[in-house]
Parts: C-alpha cells; sequence; structure tokens
C-alpha cells in the first residue's frame, strides 16, 4: 500500500493525511475482495524498517492502526472476516499488542475473506525465524532438512502462496515483503498511489492477472496436458 505519503504532499496535505485516505481505501479494496469471494488478502502496513521514519509519522501510524483495529473489529465480525497480524510484536505497545490479540481471537472462527496485516513484518525476518524455530524444533534433522520443511514456521503458513501481488505508488521493488512466498507470485505494478487505489483498480490489476500464462518451471505445451 505504497504512496501515500507522497499522495497528500502533492495536495499540500501532510503525509499523515495520505495514511487516512489509505485506510479508507484499504476498506474499499476488502469489500471488493469479499465480494469477489478472494481468499486471502495480505497488505503490507507497516515494514521493519519504517521505523526508521521520522518519530511523528511512526507513532501516528501506530495509533492510526491502534484505532483502526479498535472501531473496524465489528465491520469485520458482522462481515465473517478473519483477521490475522503478522510481524514481530516486540516494539509494539501493550495496548497493541493486547488489540491485535483480541481481534485475532474474536474473528478467528469467521469463514470468509482472511485478510492478514503485515506489521512490523519483514521477509527476512519471517525466514530467519521460521529457520530459527525449525532448528529449535528440529535440530537432529539439521543436514536433511528441505525447503517444505521451513513452511510451517513461517509466518503466513495458514493461506497458500499469493497468485497477486499488487504494489501501488510507482516504485517496482518487493521491499522486503513476503520474500519466500512470493517465488512464482505475478507481479502487478501500478503508477497510482494507494489513496487512489479501489474497486476499478483492483479489477484492473485482476483482468492483467488472467492474461498471465503461470508455468511454474514448466512449458507452455505441458499446461493443458496437466488440465486434461
Ligand atoms: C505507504 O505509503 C504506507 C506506509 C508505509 C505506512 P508511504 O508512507 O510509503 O507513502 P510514500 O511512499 O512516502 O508516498
Ligand atoms: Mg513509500
Amino acid at each position: 500500500m505504497d504512496g501515500n505519503g507522497r499522495w497528500a504532499k502533492k495536495r499540500m496535505m501532510p503525509r499523515v493525511y495520505g495514511h487516512k485516505k489509505g485506510v479508507d481505501a484499504l476498506r474499499e479494496v476488502i469489500r471488493a475482495c469479499d465480494e469477489l469471494k478472494v481468499g486471502f488478502l495480505t497488505v503490507f502496513a507497516f515494514s521493519s524498517e519504517n521505523w526508521r521514519r521520522p518519530a511523528e509519522e511512526v507513532s501516528f501510524l501506530m495509533g492510526l492502526f491502534l484505532q483502526v483495529l479498535n472501531s473496524e473489529i465489528e465491520r469485520m465480525q458482522r462481515n465473517n472476516i478473519r483477521l490475522k497480524i503478522i510481524g514481530s510484536r516486540e516494539k509494539f505497545s501493550a495496548e497493541l499488542v493486547a488489540m491485535i490479540d483480541d481481534a485475532e481471537r474474536k474473528t478467528a472462527a469467521n469463514t470468509g475473506l482472511c485478510l492478514t496485516i503485515a506489521a512490523d513484518y519483514g521477509g527476512q525476518w519471517d525466514i530467519t525465524q521460521a529457520t530459527k524455530a525449525l532448528l529449535r524444533h528440529a535440530p537432529e534433522k539439521l543436514e536433511s532438512y528441505t525447503p517444505e520443511d521451513l513452511i510451517p514456521y513461517l509466518a503466513m503458513n495458514y493461506a497458500p502462496d499469493p497468485d497477486l501481488f499488487i504494489r501501488t505508488g510507482g516504485e517496482q521493488r518487493i521491499s522486503n515483503f513476503l520474500l519466500w512466498q512470493l517465488a512464482y507470485t505475478e507481479l502487478y505494478f501500478t503508477d497510482l498511489a494507494w489513496p487512489e487505489f479501489g474497486r476499478a483498480e483492483l479489477f484492473d490489476s485482476i483482468a492483467w492477472y488472467q492474461q498471465r500464462e503461470r508455468r511454474f518451471g514448466r512449458i507452455s505445451e505441458q499446461l493443458s496436458e496437466d488440465n486434461a
């Protein structure tokens, strides 16, 4: 969800205004995903590296996160949305951690869209924490570890790998998002800022996705055989 700050600046507004508008965009995208029966929506809200921002912006974002969790939980319940938060919680306030736990617990049995918010998340952090957990769990098998052995310990072990990655804001990079899980994901980049991204723009990205041929290392001719 990139481009909030620049979007606001262009309108002579403070960066945090862009973050507020970003929440509105997220609400619209969640609603559209729900309508389309998308199974999993994962959004990058705050990266491990975003702590490097000016203290006022960081503290505004933390406050916004707390406030949005608090105000949206009812709506999520009503809409059968299951909420998950991935990332390190070590630097969050006790109040925020309690709110996260509460929101996850309350929505755990919901069977609709699974919404994951990545906050203080980094793909490198994820792979490192999973490796530690695997080592702790099965140190004696170290020499025989396979990539599949790591998967149960990754933060998104409850979800399939993403089909489509969308980055708004004009940059064409992953910025330490789901590094492991994006191995075969289709990557979609748009110059639109996140506050400008909504239902119609989501549909455009999905139409683009539908034109991709996903070969997962095979050749084109093999795909129709597989489907037969
Ligand atoms: C994305 O927008 C939101 C967060 C990372 C919290 P930015 O804040 O990165 O906005 P730009 O990229 O500076 O415009
Ligand atoms: Mg940015």
